[in-house]
């Protein structure tokens, strides 16, 4: 396995995402906890040292123990790791001076070649020196390299933009090889896994054995809480804990009545009578819809169904005797925007649904078993998990359910009708085969009726917005191009089959102006 070293860089999990991709196996560990028993414990193939914040140039500054570099193993240093690798081994690096590089930025190679940049500078740059495309983010730099390295590569702001000692096999480099914008960056992960004799032969289900394993030691002997949603989060969240303690897991799931068209009967047959997890259906669509009556305000919407969620859970999981431990379906993204973002200058466009908070109110440990997967890592989990295809790969479905697509006043009625024509609508996409080309999906209930006439009769009846995009992350999206016949269809078929709508419009706002759901 491989040991990175963690010294607070904002992507550092991003190291861990690129050799789960080659399929190593790695742990990441923070700087503080890496000592020589560790190292002799841990007994490492090769060692990543991560970017961070610090400086090395300040005293106290975060080092590795000295004895990374005597375990004869290969060492990559990124960034502040290559600066802390230089200061250790007897270079110098200083601050600023003005070669601060933050962003897109080139390096060039000597004439020397390193194996691990097999692949690498390929393309060139306007004066026909080969070049490859990195991504910077640093104010100090090298300015001394250690004895026994040699300069392979640099940048306009980084004469030692990599450098190595091949004999040793140590190598540092000053920009981020794990970011997206480093385009080839995989590459030189591969080269290194490679030279370190790892053979790629480690997989999801390795995670899922580790993950087991690291559960059952968090939690012992103790009850633990799940709110399951449906949604493919806190559904591989219940999946892997239920694997890992059996039952001393029991699932909340909160219907508000809200939910899609059989959602709530599909999500208790299966977690109860596929998976055998304890689970509690707490069926509170009558205080909800209650409590929603007459309220058209978007904002005052979501803070009732926001607050009474928490309540509800808070009930049902204070029947659960002895529980210690809340778990949630955290990704890794989500720890780093509220890393990054807490406390920032944000305006509030919508406030969304999240029982934060809650588990030191209600005084209970947190199990984030997925805290460090990104999405599409979730979904392979799941899948190891044995969970059906077409459950992972469901879109998105929104906390306040269909309350923020029946704009203005909620009424059963309009949940009902709704229900149905979104129902219709899903099925039309998949039949098409179009499902899996679309980011999100759904249809949303207009407060408006409208004149139509069906067979000789006059109608007055709901309208109905659809709704289809692509995206990446939900922060932005374009509205997906459906043909004319696929809407004329699909108008034809909801028109038809479901009663109390006489109009379809497709909504064709991206995001931005407009925002993915209606409310
Ligand atoms: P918007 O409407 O803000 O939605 O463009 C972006 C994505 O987030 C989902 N969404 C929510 N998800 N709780 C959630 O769990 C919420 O309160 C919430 N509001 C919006 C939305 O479905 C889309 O995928």
């Amino acid at each position: 396995r491989l040991l990175i070293i963690d010294f607070g860089s904002q992507v550092t999990q991003l190291i861990a995402r690129r050799l789960r991709e080659l399929n190593v196996y790695c742990e990441i560990h923070p700087f503080q906890k890496v000592d020589d028993a560790f190292l002799t414990e841990f007994a490492p193939k090769a060692v990543i040292l991560s970017g961070g914040p610090a400086s090395v140039t300040t005293q106290g500054s975060p080092r590795p123990p000295a004895k990374v570099f005597e375990l004869g193993v290969p060492v990559l240093g990124i960034c502040y790791g290559q600066q802390v690798m230089m200061q250790m081994l007897g270079g110098h690096v200083e601050s600023g001076h003005g070669t601060a590089e933050f962003g897109r930025a080139y390096v060039s190679p000597s004439d020397d070649r390193l194996d691990i940049f097999n692949g690498w500078f390929l393309e060139s740059g306007a004066d026909g020196k080969a070049r490859e495309q990195v991504w910077m983010s640093h104010g100090d730099h090298v300015s001394k390299i250690a004895p026994g390295f040699k300069v392979y590569a640099t940048s306009s702001g980084a004469p030692f933009a990599i450098t190595a000692d091949t004999t040793r096999h140590f190598y540092a480099v000053q920009f981020h090889p794990e970011v997206h914008h480093t385009p080839n960056g995989k590459t030189l992960f591969e080269n290194f896994v490679k030279l370190a004799g790892f053979t790629g032969d480690w997989t999801m289900a390795a995670y899922r054995d580790e993950a087991i394993k690291t559960i059952r030691e968090q939690v012992g002997d103790k009850q633990v809480i799940c709110g399951l949603s449906g949604g493919v989060d806190s559904s591989v969240t219940a999946i892997l804990l239920h694997e890992a303690i059996g039952d001393q897991l029991t699932c909340v799931f909160v219907d508000h009545g809200l939910l899609r068209l059989n959602e709530a009967q599909e999500v208790v047959k299966m977690f109860r009578d596929n998976y055998k997890i304890k689970l509690i259906h707490a069926d509170e669509s009558d205080l909800f819809l209650g409590e929603l009556d007459g309220v058209s305000d978007p904002e005052t919407k979501r803070k009732i169904i926001g607050r009474l969620f928490i309540d509800v859970f808070q009930k049902y999981a204070n029947e659960i005797e002895g529980a210690e431990f809340l778990a949630q379906g955290t990704l890794y993204p989500d720890v780093i925007e509220s890393v990054s973002f807490a406390g920032g200058p944000s305006v509030t466009i919508k406030s969304h649904h999240n029982v934060g908070g809650l588990p030191e109110k209600m005084g209970l440990k947190l199990v984030e078993p997925l805290r460090e997967l990104f999405k599409d890592e979730v979904r392979a989990l799941g899948t190891e998990l044995g969970l059906p295809a077409s459950f992972i790969g469901r879109h998105p479905f929104p906390g306040p359910g269909l309350a923020i697509r029946c704009p203005g006043e909620i009424t059963r009625e309009k949940l009902a009708i709704l229900q149905k024509a979104d129902a219709v609508y899903i099925d039309q996409i998949r039949k098409h085969g179009l499902y899996d080309d679309i980011w999100q999906a759904f249809a949303a209930i207009l407060p408006m009726r409208t004149v139509g006439v069906m067979g000789d009769g006059r109608t007055y009846d709901y309208a109905l917005a659809i709704r289809a995009v692509t995206s990446v992350d939900g922060m932005t999206a374009d509205t997906y191009p459906f043909t004319h016949e696929f809407l004329g269809e699909t108008m034809t078929r909801i028109i038809n089959e479901v009663k109390g709508i006489n109009r379809v419009f497709y909504d064709v706002t991206s995001k931005p102006p407009g925002t993915i759901e209606l409310e």
